[in-house]
């Protein structure tokens, strides 16, 4: 079974409330359709019965059973409103700022999955990674203890004999483009935990990355992963984590035994954490291209799960990405 489809058999197994914000968008209708009839999740869609209805038909899809919310007339709008209002007031907002944010879908969405209307929400087919992390920042916030919202990346690789059965996490790829020592530990945290609660790792064995193993370099940018790898045996004492390391390092056990001797985790690991977002972000479009992995990504240390899809992204890319939603939410 590869990982997606584990993924998807744990969604199934406790089915949770998706809310697709971009709910008149063609594939994401289409992906309701699928998701309802696969059960990994209960999808509803929010935009204006009459456009996501003539979507469905332009698609040839049937949504019958499947539930649309218009943010326009919904009778929680006031509710949204209000709340959103108290969340935000110190920031400025008014309310007349907040009624107009809740007629839009993505902070309608937010909104229900804040006052646990949804488990969870996917959106991304049409707004940017920025305009779909923005809200769930502002109103979801991060989870307790927790610094930073920050993304893994689970690459399935084709070589079985590397990370986890060929599976490795990277993190971070998506969200913070020059993150400090501390948010470093955090994201290093957090992958183990994705690694964990959504690909069922039991021992998450983290690599801190850097172009220099155990002090093989000195730069500036070194002393930053050391200060986090630090900072990360303090904040988890019991996850098995080393750094710096480079990647071959990381990866390789003859490699790892010379350079890194008596290491937990060098040539073991199966979760990687880049320095920053150039070196995660290039890092995983490189194993995805070169290297024929199929990678998914999903945001981490959200008080409630949010994901965000690429704008590129195709039927069964939504449908994956609700599968995973589900599984953090449960
Ligand atoms: N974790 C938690 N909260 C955060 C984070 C974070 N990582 N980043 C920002 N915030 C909070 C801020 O504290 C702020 O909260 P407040 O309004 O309550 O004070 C709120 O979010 C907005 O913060 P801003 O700094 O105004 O947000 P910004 O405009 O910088 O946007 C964003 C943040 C969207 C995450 C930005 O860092 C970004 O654009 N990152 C890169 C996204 C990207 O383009 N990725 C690569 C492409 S995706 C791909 O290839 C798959």
């Amino acid at each position: 079974m590869s990982m997606i489809e584990m993924i998807k058999a744990k969604a199934k197994a406790n089915v949770k409330r998706i809310v697709l914000p971009e709910g008149d968008e063609p594939r994401t209708v289409s992906a309701a359709v699928k998701i309802k009839e696969e059960g990994l999740a209960v999808p509803v869609l929010i935009g204006s019965v009459e456009s996501v209805s003539s979507q469905a038909k332009q698609q040839g899809v049937d949504i019958t059973g499947i539930e649309i919310i218009d943010p326009i007339t919904s009778p929680d709008k006031e509710r949204y409103t209000n709340e959103l209002y108290e969340i935000r007031k110190a920031k400025g907002v008014t309310m007349e700022d907040a009624a107009k944010l809740t007629s839009d879908p993505m902070y309608f969405g937010i909104m229900m999955v804040k006052l646990g209307d949804a488990d969870g929400l996917v959106s991304g087919a049409v707004h940017t990674t920025g305009d779909m992390l923005r809200p769930a920042l502002q109103i979801i916030k991060t989870k307790p203890g927790m610094k930073c919202v920050s993304s893994s990346f689970l690459m399935d690789c084709p070589n079985k004999n590397i990370g986890e059965n060929g599976l490795l996490v990277y993190a971070d790829c998506v969200v913070i483009p020059c993150p400090t020592a501390e948010e470093l530990a955090h994201i290093a945290i957090a992958a183990a935990d994705t690694a964990r609660v959504l690909c069922g790792v039991e021992e998450p064995r983290v690599a801190m990355l850097s172009f220099s193993t155990k002090g093989s370099a000195k730069h500036e940018l070194v002393n930053k992963v050391q200060e986090a790898t630090a900072l990360a045996h303090e904040l988890a004492p019991d996850l098995l984590l080393d750094g710096e390391m480079q990647f071959d390092a990381a990866l390789v056990p003859e490699i790892g035994a010379s350079k890194a001797k008596g290491s937990p985790v060098a040539g073991r690991a199966n979760v990687l954490i880049f320095p920053d977002l150039q070196a995660g972000n290039i890092g995983y479009k490189i194993t995805e291209r070169l290297g024929g992995a199929d990678c998914f990504a999903v945001l981490q240390g959200l008080a409630k799960p949010c994901n965000d899809l690429s704008r590129g992204c195709c039927v069964e890319d939504i449908v994956n990405t609700v599968a995973m939603t589900a599984v953090q939410a449960q």
